[in-house]
């Protein structure tokens, strides 16, 4: 072997290929969807699972699925697809997955695609001590109450040497059993030459679990099949409504610990749902009733809540957000919104606003210290720094056909019920009266009143030619 070959080889074996098995309806979900795209805090149950194998920065990611969800799959995520023409078992499909995935050598991780909780620590650890072990087969095990329907271990003196399958198991006399996790690293090596020996079972499935087995017949070294115990809860294995629930439960209070561990104060962990991906900075306070989802920032010392919805929107530091809905938005420091606001996508507020009750923006941008406290529609708007918009302002920013965009200077005071039929702009300065209806861009510093608003100068004089008329 030339010194290349041999460094060739090496670094084959660090090479780290990773097969979710995903495919089949799950009969027990009743469902339309694919049971691996079932939602888990807002992500389908596969996103969990791959998020965490990429975790790992593997070499290769083989997703095995069947026809009909293979195409669902391929609009949800995005990812390396083989498809299973026949739900034959786990060991058909890890047959399949093996087909796809162009690495030889090193160590494969299968995954089930329907054990979303796993956590990357987890995972590293199995690859790890199946690496440092010189193990062929690496297990994720957890103790389990005997009637669930996992795979159990079999030991002797200790020893791995079979899983038997629920439905081939009589464990009426035990309360729990070693369960199996569904969660393996292989030898790439081995698995590649072994996959083609497993024998259809008695209920016609082909097990990868019957691989065990195998691996124990042929073998004396006590190291080749090593187990990893871990919690249940990052092993469940999600297969009926129920245990989706229970799922997001989990999911849903581990992200919630750890951001209390970092400093961010949760008032009602049972009444709160903060998604995966959200990043909540120290001191942020969450009342109850919030929903942050999506990519959702949340800046050092904001209150979110009461009953708040934030979806893929950062909320400045020391902001408030009260009682209201924010989507696609970017809300400034110290920013007083709601209660009752609705702040749509494409909103983007300043510092220092304040945003009242029954206020919707949406594609608006309010410059800083501008105040729109009550009953205002705001759409395609541009507002300057310390604008006073009245109750019951409304940009007509559609005229049936198109949109047109508003703009309102620094300083700008629109009375109460103002329309503002845009395209228009009010210039720095300007006001309004209460009730006008503004047509016509205002210069800056000038008064407008009336239906349609005129110069308040002009108004005047119009009123007193038709007083004379009559
Ligand atoms: C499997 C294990 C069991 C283990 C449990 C952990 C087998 C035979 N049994 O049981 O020991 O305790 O996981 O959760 O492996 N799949 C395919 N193609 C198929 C069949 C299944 O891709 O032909 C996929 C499914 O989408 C699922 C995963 O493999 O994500 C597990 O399959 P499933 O039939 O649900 O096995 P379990 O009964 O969960």
């Amino acid at each position: 072997m030339t010194s290349d070959e041999s460094s060739n080889s090496r670094s084959n074996l660090a090479q780290l290929g990773v097969l979710v098995l995903a495919a089949g309806r799950g009969t027990r979900m009743k469902s339309r969807t694919p049971k691996v795209l079932h939602p888990i805090l807002g992500k389908p149950m596969l996103d969990h699972v791959l998020a965490c194998a990429a975790a790992l920065d593997p070499d290769e990611i083989v997703v095995v699925t069947d026809p009909a969800s293979s195409s669902p799959i391929g609009n949800a995520i995005s990812a390396h697809i083989a498809i299973q023409q026949i739900p034959l078992g786990t060991a058909d499909a890890v047959a399949v997955g093996l087909d796809a995935l162009e690495i030889e050598a090193g160590t494969v991780l299968v995954l089930n695609g329907d054990v979303p909780l796993i956590r990357p620590g987890s995972l590293q650890a199995i690859v790890d001590g199946h690496r440092t072990g010189q193990a062929t087969i690496t297990l994720a095990t957890f103790s389990a109450a005997s009637k669930t329907r996992y795979g159990s271990i079999q030991r002797r003196d200790g020893r791995v040497f079979g899983i038997v399958e629920a439905a081939d198991d009589d464990r009426a006399s035990l309360d729990t059993i070693e369960a199996n996790g569904g969660i393996y690293a292989f030898d790439l090596g081995w698995l590649r030459r072994h996959i083609g020996d497993v024998r259809v079972s008695a209920s016609g499935e082909y097990y990868l679990t019957s691989l065990i087995a195998t691996l124990a017949r042929s073998t004396e070294d006590p190291a080749a099949i090593e187990t990893v115990e871990l919690e249940e809860t990052e092993l469940l294995g999600v297969d009926d409504r129920h245990r989706l629930a229970t799922a997001e439960a989990i999911l849903r209070q581990r992200i919630l610990f750890q951001h209390m561990a970092a400093g961010v104060t949760i008032v009602d962990p049972d009444r709160t749902v903060v998604e995966r991906d959200v990043q909540i900075e120290a001191d942020a306070r969450i009342e109850p009733g919030c929903f942050l989802r999506g990519t959702t920032v949340i800046r050092n010392g904001a209150t979110v809540g009461p009953y708040s919805v934030v979806e893929s929107s950062t909320i400045g530091c020391d902001a408030q957000v009260l009682q209201s809905w924010v989507t696609e938005a970017t809300i400034g420091d110290r920013v007083r919104v709601g209660p009752f606001a609705r702040i749509r996508p494409g909103s983007a507020i300043e510092p220092d606003v304040h945003i009242g009750n029954f206020v919707e923006t949406k594609a608006t941008h309010i410059g800083s210290g501008s105040h729109v406290h009550h009953f205002s529609y705001l759409g395609d708007a541009e507002l300057g720094t310390n604008v006073n918009v009245g109750a019951g302002t409304i940009t007509c920013n559609y005229d049936g056909v198109n949109k047109h965009r508003t703009i309102i200077g620094d300083d700008v005071f629109v009375g109460c019920d103002t329309m503002l039929v845009a395209p228009v702009e009010l210039g720095s300065g300007s006001k309004t009266g209460a009730g006008a209806v503004v047509t016509r861009s205002v210069p800056a510093g000038m008064t407008v009143v009336g239906i349609p608003a005129r110069p308040i100068e002009s108004r005047k004089n119009s009123t007193t030619q038709g007083e004379h008329g009559r």
